[in-house]
């Protein structure tokens, strides 16, 4: 499959909704190590070197908007060419981490796509802090052929591996936007919303490292350690305050834009080489 639009966008940074922002806050600067500022009413910025988060008042456990930045003005007029040719609707973005000119999407289950070139980061942090990139964001839904038209058609994403239950129905479905497998992810679900999203780390031992500073603030793992089939990564989930699931990788595997789908039986050790798998559906 060749390059589309969309590549090498990354995944930049997430706005989720909180009904209970103090905690979520604390969470987000003591355990992942991130500096804190207010950005207007309810609204906070949390960023670490490589990872961004915004976090809003609202809804416990919605994410309000996933923001993927691309490289240069030239390649966001491409991608906004590409997504209005295959009947895509873009608005303006929401975000305030993006420059001038970024869009937004929605996708079939209402869920927020901001694209752009991003703002530099406002702020250095502090101190030491762990390594770990803000990377790939999933969502769970009941209708996972819409989606998948929409992701890879109208936005470009690349599909990398795709989950069969026994009757072909596929329950999973991995896409990338650079040569990292998964920048983007569905699950199928009987209910839509946000999954979770994960932190690539530079090795095996940035996950003994978090899971060691997690420990001092008694944060437990709540799923892993292990590898997953799809994607071949190491990694360990745990919970924040709102019980949004966040995980932490290292070795996820690479593709280049050629690289033909790949297909895996919808099974535990497609989610988890080494042990239990966390089964949506
Ligand atoms: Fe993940």
């Amino acid at each position: 499959m060749p390059e589309t639009p969309l590549w090498s966008a990354t995944l930049n940074h997430l706005c989720l909704e909180t009904a209970e922002p103090a905690p979520m806050r604390e969470f987000y600067r003591d355990a992942l190590g991130m500096t804190e500022t207010g950005i207007g009413a309810g609204q906070w910025l949390l960023e670490a070197p490589g990872r961004r988060l915004l976090l809003t008042t609202g809804s416990t456990g919605a994410l309000a908007y996933s923001g993927f930045a691309v490289s240069s003005d030239e390649k966001l007029v491409a991608l906004r060419e590409h997504v209005a040719a295959e009947g895509g609707e873009a608005a303006d973005s929401p975000s305030p981490l993006l420059q001038q000119g970024a869009f937004a999407v929605r996708d079939p289950d209402g869920n927020t796509l901001c694209f752009g070139v991003e703002r530099p980061a406002t702020s250095t942090t502090q101190g030491e802090t762990i390594d770990g990139r803000l990377q790939h964001v999933v969502v769970a839904s009941p209708d996972l052929p819409a989606m998948m038209d929409y992701y890879q058609r109208v936005l470009g994403f690349l599909p990398s591996d795709h989950v069969l239950a026994d009757d072909g129905a596929i329950t999973a479905a991995f896409y990338r936007s650079d040569p990292e497998h998964h920048s983007f992810a569905a699950f199928r679900a009987e209910e839509k919303g946000f999954d979770h999203c994960a932190y690539e780390t530079p090795s095996w031992n940035h996950i003994r490292d978090w899971a060691d500073h997690l420990a001092t603030f008694d944060i437990p793992i709540w799923w892993g350690p292990g590898r997953h089939g799809a994607g071949n990564n190491l990694f360990f989930m745990i919970l924040d305050p709102d019980g949004n699931k966040v995980e932490f990788s290292a070795e996820l595997e690479h593709m280049d834009s050629e690289h033909p789908v790949r297909h895996w039986p919808h099974d535990r050790r497609t989610l988890n080489l080494w042990g239990n798998a966390w089964m949506r559906s």
